[in-house]
């Protein structure tokens, strides 16, 4: 079904999209397409573009040359020249033949692009840090090197910096000019990853001082635009950059939070997960998402008034695990409550649930709910394990007999197994040492 928008949403200078979904058979996805396309509706208004028309169509799987069907590409040309659209947005990834033989069909004057090319350039203009800006522009490059049709003229304007839409698809000369290019954007390949190194090797020193502070590390994790930032500036009195906006924060943000009971922790921001998240850009950001795998807890903030809370909800579940993240204790922040008919109801229908909380980020409900809950998960619970330690290990041991109660020791020759408890906050400490069948849960 084609959809047409006549209401302008933006001025008159951007530029007017077209969007194209396809519901794949052959692929289970985790929204609708109708819903997926709103989503890329929302990233195309993220990036200053104004959609002007959609439209959908259902497939077993994709057409080798050209991704939709011949009657469909009659339809979107006749509804691009109608509409004056300059650009056509493909809601999954094209694979570089698609995207020639879609350029070779729409012409000159219309770029082609896909949802992946659309995140790279939101995070190009959101990108704060030398790292973050490093990690786009490397992903920006490997994205576009096999997609090389003809050569473009202005490199530098092709990727990092803020956002590089307006440079996609310059064309120049010919030939020998795309062997050029492709040699320099090899070269550039090498150049940033030699950099990120550095700029790694630097944060990796931090991080192991953080460490040493001994103060468990909170991340927050969730869909973009789930209200993370929100959180923690309410949590902290940081100033971290709020918006109504998809991947408003890309470069982690860590601040310090005082508990009940005067406890600290520090609380850290991440990037925000989307469905279809690329995997090279999953990829380029592992350094920063890995920060999410080496904390104590999680705080999973969901959108309650989204209409697609619980597939947000999955496709953030399916990135920690990813991230190998999926065993850190976490606890589920429902936001927005304020936007309920019945805030209180909603967290009340919480309230025996230690996994999970009701609050308003925005207006402070369930604030205090909330904190405790951290401190409850952290400090008050504790975990049944057993965990095998090597003799070079004392360092642990040492903590599980501090911090935890142990039931039980064996030796056996080359390790200590230690049965017991620990708390919820050395749970992702001991990660790697936990023997399975004893992981019973908490109590
Ligand atoms: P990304 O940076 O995209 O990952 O977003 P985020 O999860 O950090 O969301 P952010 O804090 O930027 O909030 C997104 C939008 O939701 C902003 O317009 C916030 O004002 C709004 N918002 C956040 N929390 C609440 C809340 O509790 N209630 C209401 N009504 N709006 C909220």
């Amino acid at each position: 079904m084609a959809k047409k928008y006549s209401e302008p949403t933006h001025a008159i200078q951007h530029e007017r999209v077209f969007l194209v979904g396809v519901q794949l058979q052959s692929q289970a996805s985790l929204l609708t397409v109708e819903d997926s396309l709103s989503e890329l509706a929302l990233l195309s208004d993220t990036a200053g573009l104004e959609v002007v028309g959609t439209t959908t169509q259902r497939l077993d799987r994709p057409f080798p040359k050209t991704f939709i069907g011949p009657g469909k590409i009659e339809e979107v040309q006749a509804l691009i020249r109608e509409l004056d659209a300059q650009m056509v947005i493909f809601d999954d990834e094209l694979s570089p033949r698609h995207q020639r033989e879609l350029e070779e069909i729409f012409g000159d004057k219309v770029r082609v692009l896909d949802r992946t090319a659309l995140i790279l350039d939101i995070f190009a203009q959101h990108a704060q840090t030398r790292e973050g800006i490093l990690q786009v522009e490397l992903a920006q490059y490997e994205y576009r090197l096999p997609r090389l049709t003809r050569a473009w003229t202005h490199l530098a304007r092709q990727a990092g910096g803020k956002g590089s839409l307006s440079g996609v698809g310059l064309r120049g000369p010919g030939e020998t000019q795309l062997e050029v290019d492709r040699r320099d954007i090899s070269r550039r390949i090498d150049h940033l990853k030699a950099e990120l190194e550095k700029v790694r090797a630097h944060r990796e020193r931090h991080r192991n001082q953080r460490r040493k502070s001994e103060l468990p590390v909170v991340a927050v994790v969730g869909y973009t635009n789930a209200g993370k930032s929100t959180l923690l500036n309410r949590l902290a009195g940081a100033d971290v950059y709020v918006a109504n906006q998809l991947f408003a924060t890309l470069d982690p943000t860590t601040r310090r939070v005082e508990l009940p009971g005067g406890h600290l922790a520090l609380f850290t921001d991440t990037v925000g997960f989307i469905q279809k998240l690329p995997t090279g850009l999953v990829a380029a950001f592992r350094a920063t998402l890995e920060e999410i795998a080496e904390a104590d807890m999680l705080l999973h903030v969901l959108d309650i008034t989204h209409p697609n809370v619980h597939a947000q909800a999955e496709a953030v579940l399916q990135t920690l695990e990813e991230l190998n993240a999926d065993h850190i204790p976490i606890l589920t922040v429902l936001n927005k409550i304020d936007q309920l008919p019945d805030p209180e109801g909603a967290r009340t229908s919480v309230a025996g649930n230690s996994d999970a909380v009701a609050i308003s980020a925005l207006k402070g409900e369930g604030h205090t709910d909330l904190l405790d809950a951290i401190n409850r998960k952290l400090y008050e619970s504790f975990e049944q394990v057993s965990v095998r330690l090597s003799y070079q290990e004392g360092g642990l041991q040492a903590l599980f007999r501090q911090q935890g109660q142990v039931d039980r020791v064996e030796h056996d020759r080359n390790d200590v197994i230690m049965y017991g408890r620990i708390p919820g906050r050395l749970l992702a400490r001991f990660q790697p040492f936990i023997q399975m069948e004893s992981h019973v849960g908490s109590i």
